[in-house]
């Protein structure tokens, strides 16, 4: 990614969940809570307002649309159901006495920024980049959670290192029950950086930690899958993909960095949770969801 601006995919995922916001036949998916939070931290920076004025014009709807037919169909409407089955899967685990939340690269996702509010036994961090970092702490700043149990760390990887930066972190504790969320993170990384990260992880609680995260089999990235011009895109932006995993290697790969496969749901699985049997619209099936257990 260019280290000076905030992630252009992670301000694409923001402007994708408006656009559905907006659409009649998905509207009902993206909850009001998702919405303000969204507008709040976008009113916050030029770039954000930027996204939120084209969000209420009928012109850049219809350029997102036709952008998305060529990148990757489908594609908005995936990440409301991959963030649905996230927040899913994380209140489980509150429930079931998960007391740190950390998302890597949590762009302008919404789901601490709005757990750390109903939930304030729970300690929440987010980390990214400082170019998309600094953006969310402009708009948290003032809010009662920020910095008590909310704590948003900024760090560019390529500089310095999870351990260095969450591990050290006075918010952040060892020894309570950790959910990691990785969400449209890994396809960036290359396997090493994410067998590295893999391994930080559980090198840094004292209980088994919980991890979700998003990958993709390398044939669910193929061309019919995908729009003509997203190689092109991504090259452009600086975001290309670089990590990939066939689903029966998946269990394997875990288990070699010291992790047990609990699930892994393709894209039409987990979208049966939210969507209508007969819903019509296009489904983009390159991306699946793995939960899984660290051994400590
Ligand atoms: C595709 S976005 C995903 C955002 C969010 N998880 C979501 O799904 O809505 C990838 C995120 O990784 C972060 N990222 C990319 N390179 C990074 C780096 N070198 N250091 C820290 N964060 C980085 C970006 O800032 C961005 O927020």
């Amino acid at each position: 990614m260019k280290t000076d601006e905030a992630s252009s995919t992670a301000l694409s995922v923001a402007q994708c969940i408006l656009y559905r916001a907006g659409q009649a036949d998905t509207a009902s998916l993206v909850s009001e809570e998702v919405r303000d939070a969204l507008h709040k931290i976008l009113r916050s920076s030029d770039e954000g307002k930027k996204i939120l004025a084209q969000s209420k014009s009928s012109f850049y709807k219809k350029i997102l649309s036709i952008k998305e037919r060529l990148l990757i169909p489908g594609i908005s409407l995936h990440y409301i159901l991959r963030k649905r089955y996230i927040e899913d899967y994380t209140l489980n685990c509150i429930k079931d006495g998960v007391t740190q939340v950390v998302n890597l690269g949590a762009g302008f996702d919404t789901l601490c920024y709005r757990l750390s509010k109903r939930f304030c036994h729970v300690n929440f961090i987010e980390i990214d980049h400082p170019a998309t970092g600094r953006l969310k702490v402009n708009a948290f700043k003032d809010e009662t959670c920020f910095d008590k149990n909310l704590t948003l760390i900024q760090v560019d990887f390529t500089q310095q290192t999870l351990e260095d930066c969450l591990g050290s972190h006075t918010k952040y504790f060892r020894d309570k029950p950790t959910l990691f969320i990785s969400e449209g993170v890994y396809i960036y990384l290359t396997e090493e950086q994410v067998r590295h990260q893999l391994r930080v992880l559980r090198e840094m609680t004292t209980i088994e930690p919980k991890l979700i995260f998003t990958y993709s089999p390398p044939d669910a990235m193929k061309s019919q899958n995908n729009g003509i011009l997203l190689p092109l895109y991504l090259k452009i932006k600086g975001e290309p993909f670089n990590w990939a995993i066939m689903n029966h290697e998946l269990g394997g790969f875990l288990k070699s960095n010291g992790y047990v496969l609990k699930s892994s749901k393709s894209p039409e699985e987990f979208k049966s949770n939210y969507l209508r049997d007969d819903y019509k619209g296009v489904i983009n099936i390159a991306e699946h969801i793995a939960i899984a257990e660290g051994i400590v």
